[in-house]
């Protein structure tokens, strides 16, 4: 099933970056006529600005369907729900945890227990609501009485999330906790060397922070996220 839509998908970005060079040609030809611009929806605009970068782009929706009652590692079997994410398609910030807990597994949504209630308190701290950031993780399926994810696990899931984040093409990162901020950079460094400065991930910044179920058991750390998302603050807010 995967290679005849892959093999589908080349072919079609290959016929639509063909016409939006003709276009463009055409575009450039009614300029020189002395033409301003054209008439066109907000819609049409985007749609335009994905084809400009000459491939198929996909959005969250596609990636969800591709996804769909996923198998793909063994987390399958204990989970209830996959918990693929949430929140703006055009985020500026994607937040990503580890992976779903126990309320997350049952509501399908992901921070919806104690440390996302704290996590929905530290956002609105920096005055931004869950709505206009977009919330995910590492990994989308609860493992079982929430021990940490496995290698295999990790490696499934992961292209998922890679494909979330190019769709959402967000300015900022904040990595939450070990899991995230190591697999997303690719080290072994802790997250008490790796917070407090930003990082990049293609190109995004990417800042690490402690996870908010650590600071339950931890409030003693809470004075260095509070600088972190400060920091994030700062630099959100100037963009
Ligand atoms: N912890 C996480 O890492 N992610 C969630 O979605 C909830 C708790
Ligand atoms: N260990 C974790 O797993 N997360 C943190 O945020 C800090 C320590």
């Amino acid at each position: 099933m995967t290679q005849p839509v892959q093999a589908f998908n080349n072919r079609f970005s290959q016929l639509l970056s063909e016409i939006t060079d003709d276009l463009g040609g055409y575009l450039r030809y009614i300029k020189g006529l002395g033409y301003k611009g054209v008439a066109m929806s907000d819609e049409s605009v985007r749609i335009l600005e994905r084809w400009g970068k000459g491939f198929l782009a996909e959005d969250l929706e596609m990636i969800r369907n591709d996804l769909g009652e996923c198998r793909r590692c063994k987390l399958y079997k204990g989970r209830r729900h996959v918990v693929f994410g949430e929140g703006n398609p055009r985020a500026k910030l994607v937040l990503v945890g580890e992976g779903p807990g126990y309320e997350e597994d049952i509501q399908g949504s992901p921070f919806v227990g104690q440390a996302g209630q704290l996590l929905t308190r530290i956002l609105k701290s920096i005055n931004l609501t869950r709505q206009e950031v977009y919330i995910c993780n590492i990994i989308k399926c609860r493992p079982p009485g929430n021990r940490d994810p496995e290698p295999d696990e990790i490696a499934a899931c992961t292209p998922f999330l890679r494909r979330q984040i190019r769709a959402i093409r967000p300015k900022f990162i904040c990595a939450l906790g070990t899991f995230a901020a190591q697999t997303l950079l690719e080290t072994n460094t802790p997250i008490s060397n790796l917070r407090g400065r930003f990082h990049t991930y293609e190109d995004i910044l990417l800042l690490p922070t402690y996870h908010p179920a650590f600071l339950l058991r931890n409030p003693g750390k809470k004075r260095d996220v509070w600088m972190d998302v400060q920091m994030l603050q700062e630099a959100y807010e100037k963009t």
